[in-house]
């Protein structure tokens, strides 16, 4: 439904919600602010000559605005989100508490160390708690996302090859197809060639095609495990031996760790960096460009070379920040990185315990085995074999049926879901990628797959309709490609 607007200013295209500033009527809002303190502190060349062109509203106006915005949204906290690779698990609310706690929440980065002791003396219990979890030696949570940590620890590989007189020689990377796109591009980006291995039939890495890529001019593989398929590499240990054997370093990609909590420990499968992801597995909302973070975690001969400032504590128990490592790749981020998905991460970890922790891994590769088992009679699946905390489905069956990937996923927002992730992996024609996660109810995986059977049956007796999907959607389809290309972020004013 669209509301409509009270003034004529032009937008370019129908809006769900009218724009503030067409809300606004000269000599509603403002007034409020003390004008003449304000002067009195001011310096007046700093002062404006002209008032700022706000909208003037009144404050209810502003609030039912918003409100009005956040109806139209689809959250985690509205209903199941089983968007593939993203982990949109329900996040409970504590963890925003503690991070709103005034002593978290008010700190600002350039306070004195003895002001925040607090605050580092979490980041340094966070950090061996995320090693004991990983099995990683030391960590860094500066970086804020999950490619920016691959970029991060792009350059510890670079920086430590650089430091064996081999940095020259070594400018390959290998990433398997089934690997993350992020990885490829973080290796892009670094400057280095990337060379892409394929899947064997049973969606591991294809050994014979990663040995023939092989040669003393790789850095290193970045290997996502569970990969983008939702399955467990079964030929770690020879790709490890493989990589290692050239002189490569190998690279882990833990995004998926949501999968492997408390089960195994990526430091004892052997890798030499690896990050996570804390907006996926640990507890705050992902998607969307919200703030993450994306801890580098590296094996005592790889630990040189993480980011400073590193948090310290002296044999007192007094916390500090040590620039001093010569081989650091330096600063990444400012500040403490995204300190509050820190807090939100401690908060979880501390809660849920080591027995909560490995309930979880348990509980998401129960729910996805689950919905595999559901939907396997009537799906195809990429790869028949048991999957981890995701499944992957190809729709070239129903594409051919009249109705691909993209319009089944459609029809879910007409049965009250957010649709999968869909066309991703790129290795998979008509891809749909689920990942119920683990806070979900036996009763809602039901209705989900109960809702995705239906659909399935329509394509076979009536595509079109599934084509016409949605129906229920405040707007239809859009032009995605367009709003992530050429978004419409400015207003002009209607000329009068
Ligand atoms: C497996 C994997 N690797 C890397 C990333 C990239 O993380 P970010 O989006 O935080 O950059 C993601 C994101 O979902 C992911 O699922």
């Amino acid at each position: 439904m669209r509301r409509s607007p009270e003034s004529g200013a032009r937008t370019a295209e129908p809006a769900l919600e009218p724009l503030l500033v067409e809300l606004a009527r000269a000599g509603r809002g403002g007034g409020h602010v003390p004008d003449a303190d304000a002067s009195a502190v001011i310096p007046a060349r700093f002062r404006r000559t002209v008032p700022l062109a706000l909208p003037e509203l009144v404050e209810q106006q502003v609030v039912r605005h918003f409100t009005h915005l956040a109806q139209l949204n689809y959250s985690v906290d509205t209903g199941f989100y089983p968007l593939g690779s993203c982990t949109m698990k329900y996040n409970p609310k504590v963890n925003d508490r503690a991070a709103a706690l005034a002593g978290f929440a008010d700190l600002h980065p350039l306070q004195p160390e003895a002001d925040t002791q607090g605050a580092l003396r979490l980041i340094w219990e966070l950090e061996r708690l995320l090693a004991g979890i990983t099995g990683m030696a030391e960590i860094s949570l500066q970086p804020a996302a999950g490619a920016h940590a691959e970029f991060t620890s792009l350059l510890m590989f670079k920086a430590f090859h650089a430091g064996r007189g081999e940095g020259a020689r070594r400018r390959r990377i290998i990433v398997p197809n089934s690997a993350h796109g992020t990885n490829s591009s973080s290796a892009a980006l670094c400057g280095y060639v990337v060379t892409t291995v394929p899947s064997d039939p049973r969606g591991n890495v294809d050994l014979a095609a990663l040995r023939a890529a092989l040669g003393d001019d790789v850095a290193g593989m970045m290997l996502t495990n569970p990969n983008t398929l939702g399955l467990f590499e079964e030929h770690l240990e020879a790709v490890m031996a493989a990589v290692h054997g050239c002189g490569g370093l190998m690279y882990g990609d833990g995004a998926n760790m949501n999968a492997l909590l408390g089960i195994a420990r990526p430091g004892d499968l052997g890798f030499d960096v690896l990050h996570l992801n804390l907006h996926k597995t640990f507890s705050t909302p992902h998607g969307a460009g919200g703030p993450g973070a994306g801890p580098v975690c590296a094996t005592p001969a790889l630990a040189p070379y993480l980011p400073v400032p590193r948090v310290i504590r002296s044999e007192e128990g007094r916390f500090r920040l040590d620039s001093q490592r010569p081989q650091s790749v330096g600063r990444v981020r400012a500040g403490h990185g995204n300190f509050g998905v820190l807090v939100r991460a401690y908060t979880y970890i501390r809660q849920l315990g080591e027995e909560g922790l490995r309930a979880t891994g348990e509980d998401a590769v129960l729910a996805a085995n689950y919905l595999l088992s559901r939907l396997r009679p009537t799906f195809d699946v990429a790869f028949d074999r048991p999957c981890m905390h995701e499944l992957v489905l190809t729709l070239a069956a129903q594409k051919s049926a009249g109705a691909s990937a993209l319009d089944v996923a459609k029809a879910l927002i007409d049965e009250g879901f957010h649709p999968p992730t869909v066309y991703f992996p790129l290795s998979v024609p008509e891809a749909m990628m689920i990942e119920p996660t683990e806070t979900e109810p036996k009763e809602t995986l039901d209705a989900f797959a109960d809702a995705l059977l239906r659909i399935a049956a329509l394509v076979r007796t009536d595509p079109a309709a599934v084509r016409a999907a949605p129906l229920s959607a405040p707007l239809a389809r859009l032009d995605e490609v367009r709003a992530a290309r050429n978004p419409a972020l400015t207003w002009e004013r209607a000329s009068s």
